[in-house]
């Protein structure tokens, strides 16, 4: 070949390289995708399939060091910091693909700056509020270079006893709902690929929350009404808000492990509701699933479970270790593989990872902790604070009390305050309940006594703790669980206040001055004897940085609790799974009617019912209008309902609808949440409040697992708890 022919093929040859790089620049995505796949090797692949932790503090290990230079690692969790992001990362930008490493946390309820536990912020029923804390949750996590949470747990929980009731939105479906799509927006917001938004992760999929005996990690059994009613439609309503992945669970499914579920994974996720991102396995859930003994070896768990539809595998290997075997032997194929890796690589595109995939350590000073997350998290949790019981004359305190005694264990304690799950939450941050008093009231003297340790039983303090509740003008009670009862692998086999916190509530009682309690958990207890035991109880839940604050500003009435509960507190653990919109069984219970399901020992209803909370105003609620008596199936009615602050004070009411399918093919809920409008109305204030009734939410799965509205009818109530209310009726026709 001649000089000039050399010259020539090399002047084409540029070209053409700069013709494809171009190309590449402005090709769709999925293009560029699979131009990077079809240069990748089997082991480049299976990297980006792998999910590695890193230690608790945030630090990357050697091992990922090493891995990330070689291109072979798609993501870690847990390491986070700007400058310990930025580092790893290089590595991985200096690799020969130059793929980003997709960086991963559980933030959960907050970063830094911590809210409320989701159930308690669930009580808010207040969704604005969820996403307006998690888009501050998603600015101080992109903030330490972190582009994707763990979050939201939108797991339908109908056992408290189950300690991850704490991490979701609580009993009811409709209500989680509500929330997971606030939730997922709060997170991804309209782009996720800003520097202040993270991938969100609908969790745990599918069913986790009915777990067998409330016990963590436990196999569930759920008939396919059940799944398709309760428990999937809070994941497939964060989907359609755009929730990018989602995390397969634990928990063994009606035999069939879900995270090695192609019905759940593949039929329902991918093919019933087109889901494009990304799947996650759970922590080693696959290599667990030899421990479920579906499979007869790690080789078989990573079969199965790419098989089934996760993508990434998270912390266990058998994807990396086994994955080139298997497509030797044919038990995996090159589409299954690089299908999952083109996921990734979407969801590293869509976060805008390629073109920025550092973090800016400038950011990290500014965004943690600022006086506006501070005050969002404090207006939060006042906002999630539900009023079980307030005996006329106790609360609101007044600012002229002259002393207030804290007694109890979470008085002044910034640790337990927080909840579980915290991310980057440190003690030093939190207003104590203690701290928050002294500087709502300062001309009040504040004194606390710890009284007892939350699960100890020793009566050591008791004698302090009265005497300084007798030289007190009030009392308040700090008292509840800790933090580690709930959250993972934290279910409890009772629901008391533990240790000897009750007595301690009753020798504290015994002298004689007005008491509040306020009580920190992490789901419904049983605590019918404190209720007995005092005039007044707040709910704080677990209630974040700000929670002695918020609490400050609910018990002087600066701010009117209006939150309800969002799952049902029961009178016994023994009454337990109960929730209201249970069936209603052939022998509905009935007071005078041995032979009704119930107990010989107990009523059957709970201590608090779901949606219950009072105020420190009245309301009422009258004059329910329907928009007509009969619609078509495909039809839709507006009910309303005029809502009226009666009382002394502005305040909040949660007006909440029902309703109840009279007659159909398959039995359906005595009542279901199909409304809700949280209202603020000043002293003597009225307002219509109205609800649209659509086919989605008349409708059900019937026996052929088909959603239909069946014509028949149907009974509503419109009120402010899920018992009782202004009962309507209309009909449904062909
Ligand atoms: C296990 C938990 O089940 C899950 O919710 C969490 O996201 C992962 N660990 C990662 O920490």
């Amino acid at each position: 070949m001649s000089r000039r022919v050399h010259v020539l093929l090399a002047v084409l040859w540029s070209a053409a390289v700069v013709a494809a790089l171009s190309a590449q620049a402005a090709s769709p995505p999925d293009a560029r995708i699979d131009d990077l796949i079809a240069s990748m090797s089997v082991e480049e692949k299976l990297g980006q399939l792998q999910q590695l932790a890193g230690g608790a503090e945030g630090n990357y290990l050697p091992e990922q060091a090493e891995l990330a230079r070689k291109g072979l690692l798609g993501s870690v969790l847990n390491v986070r910091g700007a400058e310990r992001v930025n580092t790893l990362q290089r590595m991985a930008m200096e690799s020969r693909l130059k793929i980003p490493i997709l960086f991963a946390f559980d933030v959960i309820h907050g970063y830094r700056t911590v809210f409320p536990i989701p159930l308690g912020e669930s009580a808010s029923w207040d969704p604005a509020a969820a996403e307006r804390s998690a888009a501050i949750a998603a600015r101080e996590a992109g903030a330490v270079g972190l582009k994707w949470t763990f979050a939201p747990m939108v797991d339908i929980a109908r056992d408290p006893r189950w300690g991850r009731i704490s991490e979701g939105a609580g009993e009811d479906t409709f209500l989680g709902i509500a929330f997971a799509r606030a939730r997922v927006r709060g997170f991804q917001g309209d782009d996720i690929s800003r520097p202040d938004r993270v991938a969100a992760c609908t969790k745990h999929f599918v069913g986790y929350g009915a777990a067998e005996g409330g016990r963590d990690y436990n196999t569930t059994d759920i008939s396919e009404q059940v799944l398709r009613e309760v428990y999937l439609p809070p994941f497939k309503a964060g989907i359609d808000a755009g929730a990018v992945t989602v995390m397969s669970a634990f928990n063994d499914l009606n035999g069939v492990p879900t995270s090695a579920n192609p019905f759940t994974l593949t039929t329902i996720l991918r093919g019933e509701w087109k889901f494009d991102g990304v799947v996650v396995s759970d922590y080693e859930s696959v290599s667990q699933l030899v421990n479920h003994r579906i499979a007869a070896g790690d080789a078989d768990a990573a079969r199965q479970a790419l098989t089934a539809g996760v993508d990434m595998e998270m912390v266990s290997r058998t994807y990396v270790t086994h994955g080139a075997e298997l497509l030797k032997r044919g038990a995996w194929t090159m589409a299954q593989v690089d299908e999952a890796v083109r996921r990734i690589l979407r969801l590293k595109t869509r976060l805008g990872l390629f073109e920025r995939p550092y973090a800016d350590p400038a950011l990290e000073k500014t965004t943690l902790l600022t006086p506006e997350h501070a005050r969002a998290a404090r207006e939060i949790a006042a906002r999630s604070m539900v009023l079980l019981k307030n005996e006329p004359g106790v609360l609101p305190l007044s600012k002229d009390t002259r002393s207030i005694a804290v007694i109890g264990p979470l008085g002044d304690d910034p640790v337990n305050m927080m909840g579980n799950w915290i991310g980057d939450g440190r003690k030093e941050d939190v207003v104590t309940l203690v701290a928050g008093l002294k500087a709502a009231a300062p001309a009040a003297h504040v004194t606390f006594a710890k009284g007892c340790d939350i699960t100890g039983t020793s009566r050591e303090g008791f004698d302090e703790a009265v005497r300084v509740a007798r030289a007190a003008d009030v009392v308040v009670l700090a008292i509840g669980e800790g933090e580690i009862m709930s959250g993972e692998a934290a279910s409890r086999a009772t629901l008391d206040l533990p240790g000897g916190q009750l007595d301690l509530v009753k020798a504290v009682v015994g002298a004689g001055r007005p008491v509040v309690a306020v009580l920190f958990n992490g789901r419904p207890l049983a605590i019918g004897d404190l209720v007995d035991a005092v005039p007044s109880v707040v709910e704080a839940w677990f209630p974040g940085t700000q929670g002695g604050a918020a609490i400050s500003d609910v018990l002087f009435g600066d701010v009117n609790p209006g939150g309800k509960l969002p799952a049902t507190f029961p009178r016994a653990v023994g009454q337990v799974p109960i929730y209201y919109n249970h069936k209603s069984s052939g022998r509905p219970a009935a007071p005078d009617n041995r032979y009704t399901s119930k107990y010989v020992d107990m009523p059957v209803t709970p201590l608090f019912p779901f949606g219950f909370g009072l105020s420190y105003t009245s309301f009422t609620v009258t004059d329910l209008q329907l928009s007509a008596s009969t619609i078509r199936r495909d039809g839709q009615l507006r009910a309303s309902v005029a809502l009226r602050n009666t009382g002394p004070r502005a305040g909040d009411e949660v007006v909440q609808l029902y309703i109840q399918d009279v007659a159909s093919s398959v039995t359906r809920p005595v009542r279901e949440l199909r409304g809700f409008e949280r209202v603020s109305l000043a002293p003597g204030a009225s307002r219509r409040v109205e609800f649209l009734l659509t086919p989605a939410q008349l409708g059900f799965h019937n026996r052929d697992m088909q959603f239909v509205v069946e014509p028949g009818a149907f009974k509503v109530w419109v009120g402010t708890s899920s018992v009782g209310g202004l009962e309507g009726s209309f009909t449904v026709t062909e």
